[in-house]
């Protein structure tokens, strides 16, 4: 259950600090006890990486939940593919895809986002506005969206500061008439998650079934 989508860069092009799953410093449970995922939410994991998050709402949410993780890094949605063969929960879909051109999901589809570590490659890269909009599109009235990035005070670990986020930054970024800041959290000493609810009311009810071809 996945696609490849041709837009996305060959696999020899790693995109810049792929391959990195911040599972591996990041206190999940904690990430997991504020999201709060209702039994059957559709989750996006954009810029998942090697699919760390997914994986662990794909856990939680089997059976009636479904994650859809996208990357434009092939390598890390080959490595999602190939882990998902050897597990019974097979609820998560992993598209190739660059996410400022598409996010190739019907309109109201998507009850919970999770960026983890993507939202300052964005910014850097000019493009959140336009991953924004796309995602615009997708999410559905009431959906959470999950911001995860490294605080912007120095001393390392994380990128250089001149490309980090901070918590009133990457609010900025959200346009206030559709996303409602609903909190910070601190994640680890160095590292917040940031909450946002979608708050655009419903103008189309595409089928999003059509993206489930379980
Ligand atoms: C620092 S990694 C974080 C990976 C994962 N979210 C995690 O926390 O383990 C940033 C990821 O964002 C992805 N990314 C950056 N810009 C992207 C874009 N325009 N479209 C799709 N993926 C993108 C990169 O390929 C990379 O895998």
């Amino acid at each position: 259950m996945s696609r490849q989508i041709s837009e996305a860069p060959p696999p020899d092009r790693k995109p810049s600090r792929a391959g990195r799953n911040s599972c591996d410093f990041v206190d999940v449970d904690k990430v997991f006890r504020r999201m709060k995922l209702q039994p059957d939410a559709v989750f996006l994991d954009l810029g998942c990486g090697l699919g760390g998050y997914s994986f662990i709402a794909a856990r939680q949410l089997w059976p009636q939940g479904r994650v859809l993780a996208m990357d434009k890094w092939a390598q890390g949605i080959n490595s999602i593919n190939n882990q998902l063969e050897q597990q019974v929960e097979r609820n998560i879909a992993a598209f190739c895809v660059d996410i400022a051109k598409q996010i190739p999901l019907p309109n109201n589809s998507v009850d919970v986002c999770l960026m983890a570590f993507v939202a300052h490659h964005l910014v850097a890269a000019k493009t959140i506005d336009k991953v924004l909009n796309h995602l615009n599109s997708v999410l559905r009235p009431g959906a959470k969206v999950h911001f995860i990035e490294f605080k912007k005070t120095p001393p390392p670990p994380g990128p250089p500061l001149s490309i980090r986020l901070s918590a009133s930054q990457l609010r900025q970024w959200l346009p206030e008439q559709h996303f409602t800041l609903v909190e910070t959290t601190d994640i680890e000493p160095h590292i917040y998650m940031q909450t946002f609810t979608y708050n655009k009311e419903s103008t189309t009810n595409d089928l999003p079934q059509m993206i489930y071809n379980k």
